[in-house]
Formats: C-alpha cells, sequence, structure tokens
C-alpha cells in the first residue's frame, strides 16, 4: 500500500515558540491527514525509548534535556507515500543545513557546531520517522489503535478516485 502512515513531533522548542499551528497547516495544506493527536510531556525513560539508536551519542544527553524540557505535541499524519513526503517538508536535521521553504528552513537556524559547542541538543522544532522501518516502530510506540482514527477528508475524494 502507498497510503503509509509516519510519526510527528512538535518537540517542545517547537511548542514554547507557538508556531505548532502554523507547522501543523503546512501537513493539511498539501493534503495530509491528521489521524492521531496529543500533547505529552515525556521522562527520561520513554526520551530513551524513541531515541534509542542515539543514546551511545556524544550528544544523547542534550538531545534527552531537550525533549523532556515541556511538553510535545505527537501526531500520525496519513498520506500518499507519507513518510517520505514528510522528511521531505520537515527539512535535514540541522537548521543550518535545511533548505529554506522547508519547516527547519524555515522557522530555525542553529548548527550542530553551535549546539556541541553548548553540550544542548539541536533545538530543531520538528521530529519525523526516517523511512518505513522506524515508523512502524514510532508511530506505536507514541499511539494505541484506538487513538489512531480512520475517517475521511475532503482531499480523499481525490486521491482515491
Ligand atoms: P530528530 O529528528 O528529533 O532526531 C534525532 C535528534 O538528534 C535530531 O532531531 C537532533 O535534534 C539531534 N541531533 C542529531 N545529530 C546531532 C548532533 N550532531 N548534535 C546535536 N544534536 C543532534
Amino acid at each position: 500500500m502507498m497510503i503509509e502512515r509516519t510519526l510527528v513531533l512538535i518537540k517542545p522548542d517547537g511548542v514554547q515558540r507557538a508556531v505548532a499551528g502554523r507547522i501543523i497547516s503546512r501537513f493539511e495544506d498539501v493534503g495530509l491527514k491528521l489521524v492521531a493527536m496529543k500533547m505529552v510531556w515525556v521522562d527520561e525513560d520513554f526520551s530513551k525509548k524513541h531515541y534509542a539508536e542515539h543514546i551511545e551519542k556524544p550528544f544523547y544527553k542534550g538531545l534527552e534535556s531537550m525533549i523532556t524540557m515541556g511538553p510535545v505535541i505527537a501526531m500520525t499524519i496519513e498520506g500518499v507515500e507519507a513518510i517520505a513526503l514528510v522528511r521531505k517538508m520537515v527539512g535535514a536535521t540541522e537548521p543550518k543545513s535545511s533548505a529554506p521553504g522547508t519547516i527547519r528552513g524555515d522557522f530555525a537556524h542553529v548548527s550542530y557546531g553551535y549546539a556541541d559547542e553548548k553540550g544542548i541538543g539541536v533545538k530543531n522544532l520538528i521530529h519525523a520517522s526516517a523511512d518505513k522501518k522506524d515508523a512502524e516502530i514510532e508511530v506505536p510506540l507514541w499511539f494505541n489503535d484506538k487513538e489512531i482514527h480512520s475517517y475521511k477528508t475532503v482531499h480523499d475524494a481525490h486521491i482515491l478516485e
């Protein structure tokens, strides 16, 4: 199936900067469907589950402080080849390198060099599943089946015909 689900987090820096609505609008504007959404304040244990692949990396401590510093807005987004599309819209992980027009390129600017020198996480506003394998792990980590909804949007008439 080419209709995919992907996990998107507006991280604490995005929530605290009050740009969540503008970020969510970008996904709605291209016709992607929000099928789950909640606000969660994660603890260190949950951070280690979500960022399991980064625990041994030198920047993990800063990353954990950043993701636990306030609530995140967690979403599952659905659409045609949504995993790669959402990653394209989000832009490169390092805001300094992310292209204008992407979410990180338009709303953030800091570099890895700056964050690493200060020992803080890169404040890049948003997380999106990297690929199909990650999406299949991350969506059920954040949402149970009852929290994910199936419904029609006006876009479905054009997508499904
Ligand atoms: P995210 O998409 O949430 O997934 C992993 C996070 O690790 C990434 O965003 C950044 O916030 C952070 N990250 C990745 N590489 C580095 C780095 N070299 N220095 C600091 N933080 C990093």
